[in-house]
């Protein structure tokens, strides 16, 4: 299936790995066996032909596992040493002057070098693998509570034949350790570009513009896109929107996690360990590991949609985001799904963003939330402050046109009107031409996301928050 794109790695991290690997093998042969003296005489030139002949699929061998970072690689280059240990027995034997103890140590040593060498080049590939992505997986020195990622001014268009439209527009917000942030607003707000944009997967046509995205302190828009590629799913992971349909249905459900696996996990896992694992994935997301070998088909939507959840998981990100992943499953299923989520979330330390356009849904399950608006963040804020207290028109009118759950039964008003072309965009406030609390300014000048009464917790960008009433109207019974 192609919710993981594959992983390709860079010419100068194969450099890198291909020389620590030679340089391994050259060290440890040279420590146990010294180097290989072809004899004098009429052998001289078969024995050359033949260490070459041998010497060239075990380098290869040993260049395929630092490039792949594949364990069974590093076997090539010892079934080479073992080649050339009879080699060296075979012209030692037949009178090549040097002496039998000598060839044994010296075949014996380039076997083990062979092996320690290709051992070696794969372990350090992990090794300066983990070191990169140290900063960003491990809190540093105890801290708990810092921000784990860290959206700036993030602006991103897409180029069309009418023109740009402007997706994402100075997007501004934290997401911390152990976090789960909602991201809510209609369709076509600019929700999933701003996902895809954490991930640096934005369509062909689309163009960042400006801003930052910080990761564990890394600006993840100034990587390369090899760095870029290790980061996404290892770090940073998507639940795709609609994924549940786009199962491969020639495959089984394990095999296709198993791949993604394969492409972004530990390449050195063996078959036995990625079972354990997807089994471990399965009932964590509720699933019975008995059915990871049914084929997509054979799984419910729901199951589906758990099994989406599982690959997404199979990498162990620090950061997952969910984008709508209830939205085409019955209410029940639903409430099943986002209690396994948060379940998954608490167990796990893991930060979540959850991408919905219905907000009793993020209400459930996030302690803080977004609210977006033709492609701009309008509030900002702790999830219950925000349903408490909303200060955007948008959100209070939001609020206002969906069942409150658990509140008291209260008067729905239809949001009036349609989010606005965002090729051409209404200019100050994108709200101005839908809100009733619009004033000339409003017009004309942008507002920035300011913090409500002083406290940084909860911002919003509106000019007349003030005059947004505070709770809902109640419902007048007879
Ligand atoms: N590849 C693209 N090319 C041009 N415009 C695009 C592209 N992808 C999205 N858009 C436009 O960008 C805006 C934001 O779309 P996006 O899909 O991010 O919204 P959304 O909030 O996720 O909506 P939904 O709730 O329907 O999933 C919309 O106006 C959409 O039409
Ligand atoms: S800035 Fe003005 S138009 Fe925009 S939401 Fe606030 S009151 Fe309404
Ligand atoms: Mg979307």
């Amino acid at each position: 299936m192609t919710m993981f794109p594959a992983r390709e790695r860079g010419p100068a991290r194969s450099l890198v790995r291909i020389a620590s690997g030679t340089a391994l093998i050259a060290l440890a042969n040279w420590g146990l066996g010294g180097w290989i003296t072809p004899p004098e005489g009429e052998y001289r030139a078969g024995y050359i032909v033949i260490l070459v002949a041998l010497l060239i699929p075990g380098l290869l061998g040993g260049l395929l596992a630092g490039m792949t970072g594949n364990h069974s690689r590093a076997a090539h280059g010892s079934l080479a040493g073992l080649g050339i240990f009879v080699l060296e027995l075979v012209f030692g034997a037949v009178g090549s002057g040097i002496d039998i103890g000598t060839v044994i140590v010296r075949s014996v040593g380039f076997t083990f070098g062979a092996v320690a060498g290709g051992y070696g080049a794969v372990r350090l590939a992990e090794y300066l693998e983990r070191r990169r992505t140290a900063g960003i997986v491990e809190p540093q020195d105890g801290e708990t509570s810092s921000a784990l990622l860290e959206v700036d001014g993030l602006t991103m268009h897409y180029r069309t034949s009418a023109g740009w439209v402007s997706a994402v527009d100075n997007v501004t917000f934290r997401l911390h350790r152990g976090q789960a942030l909602g991201l809510v607003g209609e369709s076509g707000c600019g929700k999933t570009s701003v996902a895809m944009s954490l991930l640096r997967l934005i369509a062909d046509n689309g163009e960042f513009r400006g801003g930052e995205i910080r990761l564990g302190g890394v600006d993840l828009l100034q990587l390369s896109e090899d760095d870029m590629r290790d980061r996404r799913w290892a770090d940073i992971a998507m639940v795709f929107q609609g994924a549940m349909n786009a199962w491969n249905p020639v495959y089984t459900v394990y095999d296709q996690i198993r791949e993604a696996m394969v492409a972004h996990a530990d390449p050195g896992l063996t078959e036995d360990q990625i079972r354990e694992r997807v089994a471990e994935l399965f009932e964590l997301v509720g699933l019975n590991p008995e059915a990871m070998d049914r084929y997509p088909h054979q799984f419910s939507g729901g199951m589906r949609q758990r099994a989406v959840i599982a690959m997404a998981l199979s990498c162990d990100p620090k950061v997952i985001i969910a984008d709508e992943p209830t939205t085409a499953l019955d209410v029940i299923v639903q409430d099943q799904i986002l209690k396994e989520l948060k379940k998954v979330q608490s167990e796990l330390g893991m930060s979540i963003i959850y991408i919905s356009h219905d907000i009793a849904v993020i209400a459930e399950v996030t302690e803080v939330m977004g609210v977006m608006y033709a492609g701009r963040m309008v509030e900002f804020g702790p999830t219950e402050e925000v349903f408490a207290r909303p200060r955007h028109p948008y959100t209070y009118l939001l609020l206002r046109s969906t069942p409150s759950i658990s509140g008291p039964r209260r008067p729905l008003a239809p949001l009036e009107g349609e989010p606005p072309n965002l090729i051409d965009p209404p200019g100050g406030c994108r709200f101005h031409p839908r809100c009733p609390f619009a004033t000339e300014r409003c017009r004309h000048e942008e507002p920035g996301l300011a913090a409500v009464d002083g406290g940084a917790d909860h911002r919003v960008a509106c000019w007349n928050w003030t005059e947004v009433p505070v709770g809902m109207p109640e419902e007048v019974t007879a």
